[in-house]
Order: C-alpha cells, then structure tokens, then sequence
C-alpha cells in the first residue's frame, strides 16, 4: 500500500515552489490533495496538471475565514482532513535598522501567524478523522541569524517552537496528531532567485559566493529534496516523532 493511500492532503502556498513539489510527492504516495495559494492561475493550472486526486482552492493563508472555507470544502469534497501542510511564506530582505513596520508585521503575518491559524484551524478536523499530521515548514532562518533577515528570522524560530507546543498539546490529549517542522536550507525557489536579485547585481553576486561556501554539498537543495522530508513526517512511518524539526540543508547548519 502506498504511503499515503486514502490520505487527505492540504498543503498551502502549493501554485509554485516547495508547496508544489509537496503536494506532487503527496500525490505519487497516493494522497488526495488540495493545492491552496493567492495565485489562482497558477494553482488552478497545477491542480488541473496533477489530474483527479488534486483540487485548487484561492486561499490567503492570513485571512481566517478563508480557512473555514477551504476546510469546509475539504469536508464536502472528500471527508474532512488528515494532513495540513503550512507551507505559505514569503522572504523579504532587511536587517534591523532597514526593516520597515510594514515589513515586519508582513512577514510575521504571513510566516508565523498563519502558521499557527492553520495548525490551530487543522487539529479539530483531523482529530475528527481519528488523527493524522500536520507538518509547517520552518526554516534553518528559524535556528541561526542572517542579518539580512531579521523579521524571517524572527517568523521561523517562532513557527518551530509554537509547533513544538502544539505537538505536546495534542499528544497529551490523546489527539493522535503529531507535529513537525521541517527546516529547509537554501533551496532552488523563486522565493531565493527573487529574494537574492532584490539585493541588486554585486550583492546579489556577493551573496550567492557567500552562501555557497557555506554549505558542505556546495549546492542549493531542490524543492523534491525537501517534498521527501514532508512526506516522512505526514506519513505513518514517522509514528513516534513529534514536536521535532528536520533540517534539510545540505550540511549548511552543521558548521
Ligand atoms: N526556498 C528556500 O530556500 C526556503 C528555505 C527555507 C524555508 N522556505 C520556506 O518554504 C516555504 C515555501 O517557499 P518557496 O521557496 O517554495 O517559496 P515560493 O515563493 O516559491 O512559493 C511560495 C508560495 O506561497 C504563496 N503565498 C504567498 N503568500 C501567501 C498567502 N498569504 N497565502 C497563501 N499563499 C501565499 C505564493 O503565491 C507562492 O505560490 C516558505 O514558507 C518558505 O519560507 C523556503
């Protein structure tokens, strides 16, 4: 039987990126899932490419009521949930004296925020199917300082420790719902090409030497790379972990 044979699936931010490649790695195991982003286009045209077993929902993951939507149309669909992938995020570049207010309440929005709504919103319908996962994606932004990252910084290291007392809430009521965090290293995305050309062409430059050297595989990671850790964490075979972060970096924060 596949891994994830019969499982529902939510993931967000899923029109691009790490959340595609999640909710592609979701379906191959076998799961039903429902692509959520902003970007209707480009989530419907994936939904419809990844055929039957994928739905697309417009959802702004900072918007409560849009969960109460997307989750309610998961429940006429195909049941309820079993899994929730919060995967919605944005980076935007600014240390501490140029980070703007906006920027900051944006970013923890968005990053930290609607994490939780969405961890919080989840636990109800996967309780009610017995139990499952849910899986946020973090970042190693939430376990070492990037001056030029101070507000991600701030969201991530937020995200993995109100995981952390999640897992414990529901493993203690006896919810059968894990936890987890996967904290991806530096990764092929539109969010670092668009993060990195944002600097300008010579720090651009500069930062991308930089970051290179400081990762022991020499290489950014690939969303699939990271798809894998999600799917261990969603999955049965990762039965006894919760409450716990993978960090999927390429060797990046072992030095
Ligand atoms: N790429 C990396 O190197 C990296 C590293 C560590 C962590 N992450 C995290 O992984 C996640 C995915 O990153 P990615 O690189 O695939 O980014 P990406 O920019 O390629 O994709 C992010 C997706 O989220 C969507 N999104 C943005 N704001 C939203 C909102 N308010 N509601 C719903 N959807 C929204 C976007 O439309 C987009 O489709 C993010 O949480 C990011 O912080 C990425």
């Amino acid at each position: 039987m596949a891994q994830m044979e019969d499982k529902i699936v939510l993931v967000t931010g899923a029109a691009r990126g790490i959340g595609l490649a999640v909710a592609e790695r979701m379906i191959e195991a076998g799961a039903r899932v429902m692509l959520s982003d902003i970007d209707a286009e480009a989530g419907a045209a994936q939904a419809r490419r990844l055929g039957e077993r994928a739905a697309f929902q417009v959802h702004d993951v900072t918007v409560a009521s849009q969960w109460d939507t997307v989750l309610e149309d998961l429940e006429q669909r195909w049941g309820g949930l079993d899994v929730t992938v919060n995967n919605a995020g944005i980076a935007q570049m600014g240390d501490i004296e140029s980070c703007t207010p906006a920027q900051w309440q944006k970013t923890l929005e968005i990053n930290l925020t609607a994490v939780m709504t969405g961890t919080q919103k989840s636990i109800p319908k996967i309780k009610a199917r017995g139990g499952g996962a849910i899986v946020n994606i973090a970042s190693i932004e939430g376990l070492i300082g990037e001056q030029m990252a101070m507000a991600y910084n701030a969201a991530k290291g937020g995200v993995r420790l109100f995981s952390k007392s999640a897992a414990i809430h529901c493993a203690r009521s006896g919810y059968n719902i894990r936890v987890n965090c996967v904290c991806p290293g530096f990764i092929e995305t539109a969010m670092v090409t668009d993060a990195v050309g944002s600097l300008g062409a010579e720090m651009a430059q500069q930062f991308q030497q930089a970051l290179l050297a400081r990762v022991p595989m020499g290489r950014l990671g690939h969303p699939r790379e990271i798809a894998n850790a999600v799917l261990f964490l969603a999955s049965d075979d990762a039965s006894f972990v919760t409450g716990s972060d993978l960090v999927v970096d390429g060797g990046h924060t072992a030095c």
